[in-house]
């Protein structure tokens, strides 16, 4: 089928999973199987993705090797030694745009900044040498201008576009036309879990409210010690992430709760738990002959493993849609893989969408 030709935009702990978590299963091909929702997706396995170029804004990573910058602090997975079948390309200067956030400050250092139109210039020159087809955001929460920075960029550089993180682009009508008048396919906004918080949620509330019962109120709360949850502390940069939890949960349910009886969000930063994060999710509600109930689940796993599960899914239901020239954002894949997609359908109902995508 050929390689799908990738980039990379935030060289953090998410795409170290993803890379380190292909060269893992490279390394332990009995294990081909265990942990991978699709093994193929479209005829594309797992091991056909060759990341030729990367962007980032700290000192440890930009000019370095890829293969090296995915081990920098503050990243903390290390599940393998070592990417020895990763391309020798060195990571490139990113704009900051947003800046890296008051907390994240203390970990992560720029380089200095340079004009934007003369980083610009240099990343699609990259992207075009490179042949990069598709652009795979992990920039941190609250990038809001550094995304639609790179959204431009994909758009100039006829560069598809995966949006893992929660600034939206995909799920907004007017970037979505961008998209498909360039005839670029989109997957977006903010990846959900391979068994995360979201999916969780969003099915014990589909299964109470299935069951006939009437949920009252709910909430989620989500720790961590990873340099996602550090800059999540900075409430301000939250937004977007609150309103992609809160509704991925609220769609599901037949009457939406109001907004003061659902909370959903990242919590705290707790430095100690480093890439385990643990959701506590509370459902309170009604049963037959007004009976009150509640259910809790403490979900605790490891958040890199979660993200990357999906995300190579979402790069292979990309790579698709430019083999078919489907342009725009991908309802099925998006609403399968995503916690805030442009449509939101029932988990069932969007894996149904994807396969018959794929097929
Ligand atoms: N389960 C999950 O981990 C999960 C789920 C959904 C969404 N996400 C989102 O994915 C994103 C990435 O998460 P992560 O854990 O890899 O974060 P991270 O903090 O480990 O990595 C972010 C990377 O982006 C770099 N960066 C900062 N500003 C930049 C800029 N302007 N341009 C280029 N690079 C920049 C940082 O130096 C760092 O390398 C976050 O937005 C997170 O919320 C993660």
């Amino acid at each position: 089928m050929g390689k799908i030709k990738c980039a990379v935009v935030g060289v953090g702990n998410c795409f170290a999973g993803l890379v380190q978590g292909i060269e893992y299963y490279k390394k332990n091909p009995e294990q081909q199987v265990i942990g991978v929702m699709s093994p193929e997706v479209g005829g594309y396995s797992i091991h056909d993705l060759d990341f030729v170029a990367g962007f980032d804004v700290d000192s440890k990573k930009v000019n370095k090797p890829l293969s090296e910058a995915v081990y920098a602090k503050p990243n903390k997975v290390k599940w393998v030694e070592s990417l020895s079948t990763m391309n020798d390309v060195n990571v490139l200067q990113s704009p900051q745009l947003d800046g890296v956030g008051s907390y994240v400050e203390k970990v992560v250092t720029p380089v200095p900044e340079k004009p934007i139109e003369e980083l610009k210039e240099a990343i699609v020159k990259e992207l075009k040498e490179k042949n990069v087809e598709i652009l795979v955001s992990y920039l941190p929460v609250g990038s809001d201008n550094a995304t639609k920075f790179w959204a431009q960029v994909c758009l100039d550089s006829n560069v598809a576009f995966v949006n893992c993180m929660p600034s939206f682009i995909a799920s907004v009508p007017e970037w979505a036309k961008k998209f498909e008048d360039a005839g670029l396919p989109i997957i977006g906004d903010d990846i959900k879990g391979q068994v995360g918080a979201t999916i969780v949620h969003r099915t014990m509330a589909k299964l109470a409210d299935r069951r006939g019962t009437k949920i009252e109120k709910t909430y989620q709360i989500n720790v961590g010690g990873n340099t996602d949850f550090l800059c999540m502390k900075e409430q301000d940069r939250l937004t977007s992430k609150r309103i992609s939890k809160t509704e991925s949960v609220q769609s599901q349910l037949n009457q939406r709760l109001p907004d003061d009886q659902i909370y959903v969000g990242p919590s705290d930063f707790i430095p100690f738990l480093g890439n385990t994060k643990l959701m506590f999710m509370r459902i309170e509600g009604k049963m037959w002959a007004n009976i009150p109930y509640n259910m809790e689940v403490r979900l605790e796993v490891d958040d890199k493993a979660n993200s990357a599960g999906i995300v190579i899914d979402a790069i292979r239901y990309c790579k698709i849609a430019l083999d078919k020239k489907i342009a725009g954002p991908l309802i099925g894949p998006s609403a399968w893989l995503m916690k805030h997609p442009p449509k939101q359908f029932s988990d069932d109902e969007a894996q149904r969408m994807a396969k018959e995508f794929a097929e």
